[in-house]
């Protein structure tokens, strides 16, 4: 591990407009900086890099990082790698207690390494076995897609990896999932007599396997366990090999299988990819749109099929820009890509892709499954469906255009579903919460929800004024578990343990929180912030007041409402001053004693 302080030390170092800046062009554009952005194709600049709050943020795609981030998402750098560079720049040493991550580094390689003498023993295997080639015949490939994607085959013997090894026993090869430790220690192959599939990364490099049995026995497929370098949610099989023909042209098709890929590629769709056995996710599409900006799924046309496809909609939907285009294939029944080819040829896959719903379409037709959209309870049940689907997209033309189309389907006025869903067309509202009896504390609660998500993107904009509100943090703590105090009181922890803290370094700081999307939600709408510190701080002391108002206004109306007891009276007569020194505090000026009790119990 590289310590906090160090990389936080590091980024108060370097300029990430300086960073950024030599890989992409920027103009100055008030107090921040705008470019193309470099990870999704775009004509009009939506990438913004703050000099102030040191990160940068995509408006079209989302993309969020610190220099750090950008040099691992822009140059495939691993966070340790990035580091170095920054610190080479920067004149730093990476400290001694950070050799750990250098050896965790060494010792990556080292599974890298096994995992290519692995493949490549697979591989000659493949040539020794008649059955194994036998068996790709039979399902239409050639020699040359089959060296393409280096497939292999695996001997049907408990250890036939000892010929590929000089030393069986190294722990390296329990690590990288290719043998298996039994009872009394016994050691033994993962994978026999199968047909092997090296998973590569993007760079290339063998991270696992996947493997296929050559008859009807089961399971069919075994795949690699997760590994220090194998992670299914992010990884995709085929997009080595694939990366370039999805450049030229200008899309993706994710599909199920392997063989799916593997036939795709020979029939002349060489930017296939697939999941690994596993749902797509939203890094998965992420990583996709940082190499295209058309995503086509193409699913098998049986029931798994179709919730698969479901599945890469609500991948989708978190990470689609409005210049990003997503569509979705079912197949026929019973059909997959590869036996489609196979039995008629590529020009019917071609048409079936031209028969692609959009994402639009396909969102509508998620939401009316298995309902009838003439009865009002299913059309409001169709609503509710779309809720969380509508409340996970990024603000922009598209979600309301979606919104726009659930209004129509439902007939339900596009406005109304956005004041039911709280969104606003510019602006992503929390989710309601369920009304309280009474409305009126609900209100309250709401106020004070979204006076602490201000403060919450204050402090995250300026870090460094965190020691100034110790009081004010701990004694929002004291009295709450909600989610916003557990943020605030994080965000208070990370500004004031920075050295000299900016955004993108507290952000940084913060990147293994479960709240991390929240903030760099928050800290992007903030990019366009007031930019003084002596305001801001300004506007966190009154925020922190205005909190305690509410507070101290709560129990004002539960004695107004329920408690009409002498003592209660002293009490709120009490409150009643409070909030008025509060709201002195609060605005600087006194304040005209207001008819405070207007509603106090009489008697
Ligand atoms: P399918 O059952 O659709 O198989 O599984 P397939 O890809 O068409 O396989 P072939 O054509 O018979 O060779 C789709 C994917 O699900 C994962 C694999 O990644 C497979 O490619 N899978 C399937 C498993 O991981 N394990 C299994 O036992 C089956
Ligand atoms: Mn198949």
């Amino acid at each position: 591990m590289i310590p906090q302080g160090f990389i936080l030390d590091l980024l108060a170092r370097v300029d990430i407009v300086e960073v950024v800046g030599r890989y992409v062009a920027l103009k100055k554009a008030g107090q921040n900086y705008l470019g193309l952005c470099p990870f999704h194709g775009e004509k009009t600049p939506s990438f913004t890099v703050s000099p102030n709050k040191q990160f940068f943020h995509c408006f079209g795609c989302g993309a969020h990082g610190s220099a750090i981030g950008f040099l691992m998402d822009h140059r495939g750098l691993t966070y340790v790698e990035a580091i170095q560079e920054l610190a080479q720049g920067a004149g730093l040493t990476v400290p001694q207690e950070s050799l750990r991550s250098g050896q965790e580094a060494a010792s990556n390689r080292g599974l890298s390494e096994v995992l290519q003498t692995a493949a490549d023993f697979y591989r000659r295997q493949l040539k020794e076995s008649p059955a194994a080639i036998e068996y790709l015949k039979s399902r239409g490939l050639t020699g040359a897609i089959a060296a393409r994607y280096a497939l292999g085959y695996a001997p049907d013997s408990w250890q036939a990896l000892k010929s590929a090894f000089e030393n069986y026993a190294d722990p390296r090869l329990v690590d990288a999932g290719l043998v298996i430790t039994g009872e009394e220690n016994k050691r033994y192959d993962r994978f026999r007599g199968r047909v092997m599939y090296p998973i590569r990364n993007r760079r290339g490099s063998v991270i696992g396997f996947g493997a296929r049995v050559l008859d009807a026995s089961e399971p069919k497929y075994l795949n690699s366990p997760e590994t220090a370098l194998y992670h299914k949610g992010q990884e995709l099989y085929g997009l080595f090999e694939a990366q370039e023909a999805i450049r030229n042209r200008g899309r993706v098709l994710v599909c199920e299988g392997y063989m799916d890929v593997i036939q795709l590629a020979q029939a002349g769709f060489g930017e296939a990819v697939a999941a690994l056995g596993t749902a797509i996710t939203a890094h998965h599409v992420t990583a996709l749109f940082r190499l295209t900006p058309h995503v086509i799924f193409a699913f098998d046309g049986d029931s798994a099929g179709r919730k698969a496809a479901r599945r890469a909609l609500e991948a989708t939907l978190p990470v689609i820009g409005d210049e990003r285009r997503a569509s979705f294939v079912l197949l026929p029944d019973g059909e997959d890509p590869d036996s489609l080819i196979r039995e008629h040829g590529p020009g019917a896959l071609e048409a079936e892709l031209s028969r692609a719903h959009s994402l639009s379409q396909w969102f509508l037709r998620c939401i009316g499954e298995g309902r009838d959209l003439e009865q009002p309870e299913d059309r409001a049940a169709a609503v509710a469906a779309a809720r969380p689907m509508l409340e996970s997209m990024p603000t922009g033309a598209l979600r309301m255009q979606l919104v726009r189309a659930l209004g129509e389907a439902t007939k339900t006025p596009s406005q109304d579903i956005e004041t039911l869903f709280g969104l606003s067309p510019w602006r992503r509202l929390p989710p309601a919460r369920e009304t309280l009896p009474g409305g009126e504390p609900a209100r309250a609660g709401k106020k004070v929800e979204s006076l602490k998500r201000r403060l919450l993107q204050r402090l995250l904009a300026f870090p460094g004024l965190a020691r100034e509100f110790n009081a004010q943090i701990a004694a929002l703590a004291v009295d709450g578990d909600a989610d916003l105090d557990r943020q605030l009181a994080e965000v208070w922890r990370a500004g004031t343990s920075a050295a000299s803290a900016h955004s993108g370094a507290v952000l940084e700081a913060l990147s293994q929180s479960q709240y991390i999307s929240e903030y760099r939600a928050l800290a992007a709408r903030d990019l366009h912030g007031e930019d003084d510190e002596g305001l801001a701080k300004e506007e966190l002391r009154a925020g922190f007041v205005a909190i305690e108002e509410e507070r101290v206004r709560g129990e004002m109306d539960r004695i107004a409402t329920e408690d009409m007891s002498a003592p209660a009276r002293e009490r709120y007569r009490e409150l009643a001053g409070q909030l008025a020194e509060l709201k002195r505090a609060r605005t600087g000026r006194p304040t005209v004693q207001e008819p405070l009790d207007k509603h106090a119990p009489t008697r």
